[in-house]
């Protein structure tokens, strides 16, 4: 299957996609971090997406559509994929489906995860993530199983995104309202938007987002 994850920052997007990796085997293709690794990696492009990013802002939809366009032609997608970050305006929206077209591929769901505005912010300024796999804790909700160790891949170091803090917070829920959440309309048109309910426990949404795939 190949899906979309859709929902504001610290919706639990990428918590739910590692969960569906594990047991559908399809690969997660999160924009957030490609751009992150861009910038560990020292490259052109993550020198100027980081200062964008530390702003909370988005980077421009040429950059994101190229970044796409590239790694839907790798081999593991046809694995199925989820989409975690992307798209995030109706123009990205709309060259994700010309690109689709051009490989014979189609989306089979949209998924939006509803979370309110104060969660969120809850959220991220407790979130952190495994050094080695990327693996999404948060300081009450969901530590590692065993103090210290992730519980995916074993890593033993963790970190914090620059861009968790409530005042970055407040422009990137801004970008998602101005900017992303009118995308949801086309989805709906389409026939292809299911809604779960985010601020349900972890596996909880589990269950709703299984369900949603099977319907
Ligand atoms: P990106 O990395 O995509 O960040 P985001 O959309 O802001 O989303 P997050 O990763 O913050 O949240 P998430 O939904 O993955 O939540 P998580 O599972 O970690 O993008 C970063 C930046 O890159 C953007 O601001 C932009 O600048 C740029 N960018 C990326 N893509 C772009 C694009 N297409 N176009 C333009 N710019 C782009 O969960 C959050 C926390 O909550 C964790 O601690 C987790 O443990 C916890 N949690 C998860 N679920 C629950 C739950 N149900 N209950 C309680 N706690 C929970
Ligand atoms: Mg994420």
């Amino acid at each position: 299957m190949n899906i979309i994850l859709l929902g504001p920052p610290g919706a639990g997007k990428g918590t739910q996609a590692k969960r569906l990796e594990e047991r559908h085997g399809m690969v997660q293709l999160s924009t957030g971090d490609m751009l992150r690794a861009a910038i560990a990696a020292g490259t052109e492009l993550g020198r100027r997406a980081k200062a964008i990013m530390d702003a909370g802002q988005l980077v421009s939809d040429d950059v994101m559509v190229g970044m796409i366009r590239e790694r839907l032609g790798q081999p593991d997608v046809a694995k199925g994929f989820i989409l975690d970050g992307f798209p995030r305006t109706v123009p990205q929206a709309e060259a994700l489906d010309r690109m689709l077209a051009g490989i014979g591929k189609k989306l089979d769901r949209v998924i939006e995860m509803k979370v309110d505005d104060a969660a969120l912010i809850d959220r991220v300024s407790g979130r952190f993530s495994c050094k080695k796999c990327g693996a999404a804790y948060h300081d009450r909700y969901n530590r590692p199983k065993r103090e210290g160790v992730c519980d995916v891949c074993g890593g033993t170091e963790f970190q914090r995104r620059p861009d968790d803090n409530a005042e970055t917070m407040k422009t990137r829920l801004a970008a998602y309202h101005s900017q992303t959440a009118p995308i949801l309309p086309y989805y709906r048109e389409r026939g292809l938007l299911a809604t779960v309910d985010g601020m349900a426990e972890i596996d909880e949404v589990t269950r709703q987002l299984e369900a949603a795939l099977k319907a």
